[in-house]
């Protein structure tokens, strides 16, 4: 059959409370047009993550009522340490309550102010956990990154040229090189294995710990079997664990790819690095059998991780994001290409070349999104990655000004999907008519979360 199915029935369901362009109207005016102070009963479909948003399977709720909440020795952490020393073979596994918990305790282990971070691209925590230790977060994408229009298979390869040459002449101390997959931050584009392979041998030529951000691990495997020469065959558990051999560790957020509405962990070789860290697990986190969560979310997720690893769930997955992306595309909306794994990134800019970078074009086509359709996206642009100096008010922006179409796991069916892709037709039609955008409010810092904007009326933008 040429039809890829959801590959799951649906036994419980969350009623979708449908409302008016209108109603919408009057809604994102009270939310200071601001798409995080939306309340999740006002939105139709709600794209703005894929991270703790996913459907959990039967199995996952079953293994649920056995979680055993001892403060110590859980058997449900038994359950969930086998299941992630199986897929990633790391000796040393420690669980957190999410992923930014295992990035901040990695950072206050491994890192001293000045030190340097490589990544393909750091995630907005990740950064933020390096940088709040003192140490520097330099993205080093690969080049085919940089042009959004065009297709590479993977796109979210580090830069190996730049990678050699700061580990042959390092400014600074570097304790850690991370590899994110897929890579979030520039497009959830795939990392292949050819890759990953030689970040690891030059990591470890200069006796560099490798490290991996694993949240979209699973993905990231199955582009590796579809795309990458000598893959085909293998099952995506074996491709995952082969992944994770080249690295020495790992940060993971489980509610990607654990399959999980919480919980994450970090994952070592390292007997020492391993003994500081959980000392750090118990300031802040927890005892080291439970790191912040319930014994049922340990039994939830490793339960979870191998689902993510399923064939027929990531054949579903892919499909449906790639249709997505190409419906899209064809509608006239251009996309970053190709599209990722877990999401679509729209080009605002390109699409609304009437709203100056100033007008902030990506969060004036997410408010749109949600006027029309009631569709939550996220912008990933100057509003989110830009800044404004507090003292001269001159405005940083961000490279490119994207709007995210995050898919949520085993949570919309095609027909949602369906309506995603004629909401952005028919605003391609009417997309002149869009007005830019202007902040009246924001905080010093992660200004996104909760800045107020208000719509620059059109005649006054093309006075
Ligand atoms: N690393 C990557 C690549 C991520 O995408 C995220 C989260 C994290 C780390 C942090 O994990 O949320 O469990 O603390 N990404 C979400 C997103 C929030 O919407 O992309 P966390």
């Amino acid at each position: 059959m040429k039809t890829i199915i959801e590959p799951f029935r649906i036994k419980s369901i969350e009623p979708i409370l449908m409302t008016t362009p209108a109603e919408r109207a009057v809604l994102l005016e009270a939310a200071g047009y601001n798409l995080f102070r939306l309340l999740s009963q006002r939105i139709v479909i709600d794209l703005l993550t894929d991270s703790g948003t996913g459907a959990m399977s039967a199995a996952q709720w079953g293994a649920l009522m056995i979680g055993d909440e001892s403060y110590a020795g859980s058997p449900s952490f038994g359950r969930f340490e086998a299941a992630v020393r199986d897929i990633t073979g790391f000796r040393h596994v420690i669980p957190t309550h999410q992923g930014r918990a295992a990035e901040r305790i990695l950072a206050a282990t491994l890192l001293v102010p000045g030190d340097i971070v490589p990544n393909n691209t750091h995630f907005d925590t990740t950064r933020a956990n390096i940088e709040a230790v003192g140490a520097k977060a330099l993205d080093l994408p690969c080049r085919e990154s940089h042009r959004l229009a065009e297709s590479h298979p993977f796109k979210g390869n580090i830069d190996l040229d730049q990678l050699a040459e700061l580990l042959e002449n390092p400014p600074g101390r570097i304790p850690v090189v991370f590899v994110t997959v897929t890579n979030n931050g520039g497009g959830g584009q795939p990392v292949s294995m050819a890759n990953l392979r030689a970040a690891s041998e030059l990591c470890r030529a200069h006796g560099v710990p490798f490290y991996l951000d694993a949240c979209r691990f699973a993905e990231n495997a199955y582009f590796i079997k579809k795309r990458e020469p000598g893959f085909a065959d293998r099952s995506l558990i074996e491709i995952a664990r082969e992944m994770f051999s080249l690295a020495d560790g790992c940060t993971m957020s489980a509610k990607k790819d654990g399959m999980a509405n919480i919980g994450g962990f970090l994952g070592s070789n390292d007997p020492a690095v391993a003994r500081h860290e959980e000392e750090l697990l118990i300031l802040t986190e927890g005892f080291p059998t439970y790191g912040g969560l319930a014994g049922r979310d340990l039994e939830a997720i490793a339960v979870g991780l191998y689902e993510a690893l399923d064939l027929s769930y990531q054949e579903y997955r892919h499909a449906s994001v790639q249709y997505l992306g190409e419906r899209i595309a064809a509608a006239g909306v251009p996309i970053l290409e190709p599209p990722g794994g877990h999401a679509i990134y729209l080009d605002a800019r390109a699409f609304l070349p009437h709203i100056p970078r100033e007008q902030y074009p990506g969060q004036a086509l997410a408010i749109e999104l949600y006027r029309h359709a009631g569709i939550r996206s996220v912008e990933i642009g100057s509003v989110m990655m830009g800044s404004r100096d507090p003292l001269t008010g001159e405005e940083r922006y961000a490279e490119h000004e994207l709007v995210r179409l995050a898919i949520p796991r085993r949570v919309y069916t095609q027909s949602h999907v369906d309506y995603v892709i004629e909401a952005l037709a028919e605003i391609a039609e009417h997309k002149d008519e869009i007005p830019g955008i202007r902040i009246v409010e924001q905080p010093p810092a992660l200004r996104h979360f909760s800045a107020v904007f208000e719509p620059v009326p059109l005649a006054v933008a093309a006075r």
